[in-house]
Order: C-alpha cells, then sequence, then structure tokens
C-alpha cells in the first residue's frame, strides 16, 4: 500500500488538519468542553485533531488508528511540533481490544466511520470505553453513494460526481489495486465500508447508546450551504437518500 508521504505532503498535510479541526465542531453545531477530560479519538490519522484537543485542555488524549505508519507519524510530529504535550499518545491498537484504567469521558471521530469495516464491533467498543454519560461526537464525510464518496479513488481523469457508482466497484477496486500495488477484490479490503445513510442510523439505534443528533450535510459558506441544503431536500425522495448524503455528523451518549 502507498504510504502518505508517497501521496502528499504529510507535514502540511498535519498543520491543514489542526486548522480543519475546528470545521468539526462548527458541521457538529457545538465544540464539546475538552478541559481536563480524558479524550479518545479514533481514527487519528496523523494526529492533528487529537493535538487541537490536547490543546484545549484535555486532561489525556488517546489517538488510535489502525494503520501502524500514521500511529508511528503521529506520536514523532506530535513530539516535535509540541513539545510541552505530554498527555497525547496513538496507539494502533484495535479500539476493541483497548482497556484503559479509567473510562473516556469524551470519544470523537472525524472522517474514519465510512472506512471502518465492522462498525457494530466499533459502536460496542464506544459504548464499553466512555464513562456513563459520556458522549461521543461522530462526524464523517463523503458516504460512498455521495457525488466524490470514492475519495478520489476511482483515478480517473476527469472528476465527475457519482462517477464511481456508474463505472462500478469492480473499476473502483481495480483503480486501487493498481496504484497501490495490491490485490483486493472487495471495496472493505481498500478501505471503504460502502455503508449507506440508513446502513449507519440503524448501526446507531442498535449500539445501546442515546442517539441525540444526527445532522446531515452540514457544510461552511453560504453557497455549500445552500447547496448541502438542496441536497437535503433531494435526499429526502424515495431511493435518494444516499446519493445526497455527503456527510453524517452525530451526537452518542452512553446512558
Ligand atoms: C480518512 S482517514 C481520517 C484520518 C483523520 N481522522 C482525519 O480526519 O484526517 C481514516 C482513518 O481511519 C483509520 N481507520 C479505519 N478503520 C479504523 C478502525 N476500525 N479503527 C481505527 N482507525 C481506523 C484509517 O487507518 C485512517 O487513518
Amino acid at each position: 500500500m502507498l504510504q502518505d508521504s508517497e501521496q502528499f505532503d504529510v507535514d502540511a498535510a498535519f498543520e491543514t488538519g489542526l486548522i480543519e479541526a475546528r470545521q468539526l465542531w462548527s458541521r457538529m453545531g457545538t465544540t464539546p468542553a475538552f478541559q481536563d477530560k480524558r479524550v479518545l479519538e479514533i481514527g487519528s490519522g496523523l494526529g492533528s485533531l487529537s493535538a487541537s484537543i490536547a490543546l484545549a485542555g484535555a486532561k489525556t488524549v488517546v489517538g488510535a488508528d489502525i494503520w501502524e505508519p500514521r500511529v508511528v507519524f503521529a506520536n514523532k510530529k506530535v513530539r516535535a511540533r509540541f513539545p510541552e504535550l505530554t498527555n497525547v499518545s496513538f496507539t494502533s491498537t484495535p479500539v476493541e481490544q483497548l482497556d484503559p484504567a479509567e473510562p473516556f469521558d469524551v470519544i470523537v471521530s472525524q472522517n474514519t466511520f465510512e472506512h471502518i469495516a465492522d462498525i457494530d464491533a466499533v459502536l460496542a467498543a464506544i459504548r464499553r470505553l466512555l464513562a456513563p454519560g459520556g458522549h461521543a461526537y461522530i462526524g464523517f464525510s463523503p458516504l460512498y453513494h455521495s457525488p466524490y464518496g470514492d475519495h478520489g479513488e476511482l483515478r480517473a481523469p476527469v472528476r465527475l460526481p457519482w462517477l464511481h457508482l456508474v463505472a462500478g466497484r469492480k473499476q473502483v477496486i481495480a483503480a486501487y489495486n493498481r496504484a497501490n500495488r495490491e490485490a483486493a477484490t472487495t471495496l472493505a479490503q481498500c478501505g471503504y465500508n460502502g455503508h449507506k445513510p440508513a446502513m449507519f442510523r440503524r448501526a446507531f439505534e442498535r449500539s445501546g447508546l442515546s442517539i441525540e443528533q444526527v445532522r446531515v450535510n452540514p457544510g461552511e459558506g453560504r453557497l455549500k450551504r445552500a447547496a448541502m441544503a438542496a441536497f437535503r431536500a433531494l435526499a429526502r425522495l424515495p431511493g435518494l437518500e444516499p446519493y445526497f448524503t455527503v456527510g453524517m455528523y452525530v451526537r452518542l451518549r452512553r446512558p
């Protein structure tokens, strides 16, 4: 599989991630109070969001990501960029296997739930790892059936909306294999669960966590907000929900 550094400037992406952390909370409609909280991030990637949460005063932050090279990068990067942050660490232990001494007050996840292979298992882990009354903030975009839901994986010369759906999964998998010198046979092996919004909703409903909020297609700026409002209206038409649901921003609470 191609490493991040073969595809983009990882240091610049880390800096962008620090700035974009604010976008997550704006899309969520609220910024959690992190002061003195024990926080877990699921799918911590390069580590920017975890770092920003530590900077906001969290007591401890654990970033979990199943891709080891990203965990190595995040540990090194945060140590070098913010030497004062001694309370952030990253692990490649799957959250299903985490066994912390104390439960977490807050669990966050950004742009990861559309990649997670077993959503039920991760939601069960969230329920187990959260303190009673604790919240999980889960925001993710773009969903697979939305206009650019393949995350550019098709590598078409021109990026057209829904082209990956027209081309079909076989073409997406083939393009992924060519670029990464892999032999994936399923979309899940390429890192996408391909779930539709209703599948996510049902998973949240059976998780044993209370669903406090599901925001669909929030966006920034007047133009994007207008477009996303139009998408929300179209998503309500029978059969169209998967194609016009770009992002879901969900707040869950452990009873
Ligand atoms: C698109 S990246 C997003 C990274 C970061 N949250 C961000 O917004 O930049 C998705 C990340 O989720 C990770 N991931 C996928 N499945 C996971 C799982 N079950 N548990 C933890 N991380 C997972 C991937 O390795 C990848 O780093």
